[in-house]
This record gives C-alpha cells, sequence and structure tokens, in this order.
C-alpha cells in the first residue's frame, strides 16, 4: 500500500494564474475514478479552495489521486472515507516559489469537509556537534577491533594493551606501603 506517494506537481506560476486539480478517489485494484472534489490553487496569491465537493460516494477505503495537467497521481493518499467528510488537504509547497509538490488527506474530526491547508517546509531541529568521549580498549575490543564488522566507533581511541602488573601498580605499591606501616606499629608495640 503507498500510503504517500512523492508527488511532483509542476504548476507554471504564471502571476495570478489559478490551478483547477479535480479529485478523485479510487478503490484499489479498481480503474473506475469517481470525482471526490476540486481542488483550486493559486500559487501568485498562495490561494486554495475546495469546491465541487461529492457528498453521495459509498463510504469505503479508496485511494484518493490528482489530475494535474495531463500527469495523473493516482494515490497520495490512501484512507477510509466516511460521511460526513471531515479531512485536511495538506498542499506542501516550496518555500520560494510556492510550487505544489505534495498532496495530502488526512483526517481531523475537528474539520468540515475538506479543508486545504498550506505548508510550506520547516527546518528540522539540528543535531547538537559533540565531542566522543575517550575510550580506553580492552583486550576484548581489541579483539573485536580485528572483525571489522562488530568493531565499535569512536574517536581518540587508545589501545591499552598493557600487563596486569604495569596497569595496578600503584594499587600494589599502596597495598605494601599500607602493609608495611601496619606491621612496623605491631612491631613497635
Ligand atoms: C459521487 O460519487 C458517486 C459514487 O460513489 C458517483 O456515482 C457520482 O457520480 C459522484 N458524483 C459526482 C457529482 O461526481
Amino acid at each position: 500500500m503507498r500510503v504517500l506517494c512523492a508527488l511532483l506537481l509542476y504548476v507554471t506560476a504564471v502571476l495570478g494564474s489559478e490551478v483547477r486539480i479535480p479529485l478523485f478517489m479510487q478503490t484499489l485494484g479498481q480503474n473506475e475514478k469517481t470525482p471526490l472534489a476540486t481542488l483550486i490553487y493559486d500559487p501568485e496569491l498562495s490561494f486554495v479552495e475546495i469546491v465541487d465537493i461529492n457528498d453521495s460516494f459509498k463510504e469505503g477505503s479508496y485511494c484518493v489521486g490528482a489530475q494535474m495537467a495531463e500527469n495523473y497521481y493516482s494515490c497520495f493518499s490512501y484512507l477510509n472515507l466516511r460521511h460526513p467528510l471531515h479531512y485536511d488537504l495538506y498542499l506542501d509547497t516550496s518555500h520560494n516559489t510556492h510550487l505544489l509538490y505534495k498532496l495530502s488527506l488526512k483526517p481531523n474530526l475537528k474539520t468540515k469537509g475538506i479543508q486545504p491547508l498550506l505548508r510550506a517546509p520547516v527546518a528540522g531541529p539540528e543535531a547538537q556537534v559533540t565531542k566522543l568521549k575517550k575510550t580506553t580498549k580492552t583486550y576484548e575490543d581489541k579483539k573485536a577491533m580485528s572483525n571489522p564488522s562488530a568493531a565499535s566507533l569512536g574517536e581518540d581511541v587508545e589501545i591499552d594493551d598493557r600487563s596486569f602488573l604495569q596497569k595496578n601498580w600503584k594499587f600494589i605499591l599502596i597495598g605494601l606501603v599500607l602493609y608495611a606501616v601496619s606491621s612496623a606499629g605491631n612491631s613497635a608495640q
């Protein structure tokens, strides 16, 4: 099922020219197209209107398509159409040219009929750039590195290949000093 097919609608933005886009409903797997409504869009004035709504269709699941000049976009939305109609028709337009590039029909219980809504692209949230933590690799990680698919990604990777004694000599030394101090205290008593 194609939920939203990328719909490239090239609307010639001639000053003050409005485009009439007939919308059709189609049962999946059937060729018969039933008129649903007509969308009037003026890219220059950012004007949209829905006219000629068909109020006598049979309820069911339909592909909704649009006739744009010579091209028919058969299924920009696939949804269950019911009476009374309460749907939003989103018109995605490019920011500068206001050309229509996508349509989508969505149920909205708060609206009556079919409500056309113009949408301009909004900038998405930008991911923060943070430096990765310095990681110390163990023998296990090194083993995994020989298998590139299992290797983990990191920055400033340091491979720790020192022996147990090299890594822990400080703790061993502290232990020895404490032992020497306590035994010296015992012998002094
Ligand atoms: C409305 O839809 C029905 C089928 O569901 C169709 O027979 C009828 O012709 C349509 N009406 C208009 C005005 O297009």
